[in-house]
């Protein structure tokens, strides 16, 4: 077996428009060897993964085999050189019984030699056979003529991993592959990873969830905002560490805080609420918590932890499965959004609602403020001078920059399309304001400005909801912050008593002893 890294990267980078999605980034796997690749959402490890996969193509930097520079043009050139990449999202054909789906793809020009008359019986005989062998050699368990469409989602798992062992892969990429499992199958998936280690391959597993990490990996490669942060031996690190690692040191923002106004009771109650997505899994787990007037409650979590779910829950766009949410002490749940409007709660979800259903990209910034005022007259009786009062307030308020305000939103910057979107919210006078990631995507100057337009509403004594993703940002702004890990509340802590690096051990499910 050669020695050295079976795989290293080294120096890569990769962008998507203005986003550094890899920045002169390096990590390498031995044969034998199980290396976690860790990493806040979107701190680039997919990216980094898909480039060794040939679906991406670096800008700079050079991956190795075996010692030997390789250039990956397509997915195709990675599979021939021993790479097999089991993403998050199946390729599987669900008509299709297991080993057709394993097979599918091997040339057929390869396989037949030596067959003189290859019958599709001995067709199937041989390849049922060769996947025998596998299950055999990494202790993998598939039901051959199984559909996949009768399979549970780890079965299908199971299919892909041995689609790329079929194929010859030494290097197994899997892309956060517990993300979709229970319990018992990662406990049954690890089994697996480390029968294929014994083998001889190499394998990077993404994942997030910090006891798996140490649990099943040698080496672990953290990557913070694109770049890689550190390389540790699993043995000689812990979560806390990790953790460290992944959120970094804390850096003062210098965020004025208002004092919040003490209120005699809270404006939003929320209590035990549960959603369940289609698989029956929880996307929300017996959520329970409260917002008063005059404060601004944070929301901390990995993206995909239940945030959306809430706020559209809240807003009157989905129904709950069980729960209650009672806003002035009245239930909410089964009014429409519009009513739920009309009551003075306002939402904004950044980046869906930006340009989506929010704004209307080629109206100008009057029209889009007539178009959520709900109390103005509609259809063709709009009050257009009302509408131009109010948008010229919002413009003048905000500091939107803008020729004026028949300007079309779309060509508008960032920020500004964003004061635009809350200045509308805040002006309809809501007594709760629900922002989430209000300044994704935006520079400092602009950051800024949206937090004194929240920390205004907090002094008026308007309930905020911020979804936020920076935790040094939700440490300074907000009076509590609730973190939420797998859609259910890990805790609501005290931002001055809370460190950064105890915010990201909640988020990844982990109680940290000092709280
Ligand atoms: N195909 C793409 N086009 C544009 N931006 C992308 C693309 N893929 C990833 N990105 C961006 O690159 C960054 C890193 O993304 P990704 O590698 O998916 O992170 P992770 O897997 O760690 O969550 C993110 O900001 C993401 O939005
Ligand atoms: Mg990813």
């Amino acid at each position: 077996m050669p020695r050295g890294a079976a795989v290293e990267m080294q120096h890569i980078s990769k962008r998507f428009g203005t986003v550094q999605a890899n920045d002169d980034v390096g990590m390498a796997v031995n044969r034998g060897e199980i290396v976690a690749l860790l990493g806040e959402n979107g701190s680039g490890k997919s990216t980094l993964v898909n480039m060794l996969a040939g679906i991406y193509v670096p800008d700079a930097g050079s991956i190795y085999l075996d010692g030997e520079r390789r250039f990956f043009k397509s997915p195709h050139d990675a599979i021939t050189a021993g790479i097999g990449m089991v993403h998050q999202h199946f390729k599987l054909i669900p008509v299709m019984n297991a080993w057709e789906n394993i097979s599918l793809g091997e040339k057929k020009s390869d396989t037949q030699k030596g067959f003189a008359l290859s019958s599709p019986f001995l067709e199937k005989r041989r390849i049922v056979e060769k996947i025998t062998r596998l299950e055999q050699r990494f202790g993998l368990g598939t039901q051959q003529n199984k559909k996949i469409y009768d399979m549970s989602v780890s079965e299908k798992q199971t299919v892909e991993i041995l689609k790329v062992l079929y194929r010859g892969a030494q290097v197994l990429v899997l892309d956060e592959p517990t993300a979709v499992l229970t319990p018992q199958e990662t406990v049954q998936l690890f089994a697996m990873m480390r029968n294929m280690k014994e083998a001889g391959c190499a394998i990077i597993i993404i994942t997030h969830k910090l006891p798996e990490v140490m649990d099943i990996s040698d080496r672990v490669t953290v990557l913070r905002k694109g770049k890689a942060v550190g390389t540790v031996h699993t043995k000689d690190t812990n979560p806390r560490e990790l953790t460290e690692l992944m959120v970094g040191a804390s850096i003062s923002l210098e965020i004025r805080r208002e004092e919040p106004v003490p209120q005699e009771a809270p404006m939003l109650e929320v209590r035990s609420l549960t959603l369940h997505n289609a698989e029956g899994v929880k996307v929300l787990d017996t959520v329970s918590f409260e917002v008063s007037g005059g404060e601004i409650l944070g929301v901390a979590g990995i993206a995909g932890s239940g945030q959306k779910e809430l706020c559209e829950i809240i807003a009157g766009l989905r129904r709950a499965d069980a729960g209650s949410v009672r806003f002035l002490g009245e239930n909410l749940l089964g009014l429409t959004p519009r009513t739920i409007k009309k009551k003075g709660i306002s939402m904004s979800f950044i980046p869906e609602d930006r340009l989506g259903m929010g704004l209307v990209g080629g109206m100008s910034i009057t029209d889009n403020i007539l178009l959520k005022s709900y109390d103005l007259p509609q259809g063709p009786l709009i009050d257009r001078g009302q509408g131009r009062v109010a948008a010229e307030n919002i413009v003048q308020r905000y500091a939107i920059s803008t020729p004026s305000v028949q300007h079309i939103v779309k060509k508008l910057s960032g920020g500004n399309i964003q004061k635009v979107l809350l200045g509308r919210e805040i002006e309809r006078r809501p007594r709760l304001l629900i922002t989430a990631y209000p300044v994704r995507g935006l520079d400092i100057g602009a950051s800024y400005s949206i937090y004194d337009m929240l920390n205004e509403q907090k002094r008026q004594g308007v309930a905020v909801l911020f979804i936020g993703e920076d935790l040094d940002v939700l440490r300074e702004l907000c009076d509590r912050i609730m973190v939420i890990h797998n859609g259910a509340v890990m805790d609501i802590v005290d931002p001055c008593a809370c460190s950064k690096e105890d915010l990201g051990l909640l988020m990844l499910g982990h109680k940290p002893e000092t709280l």
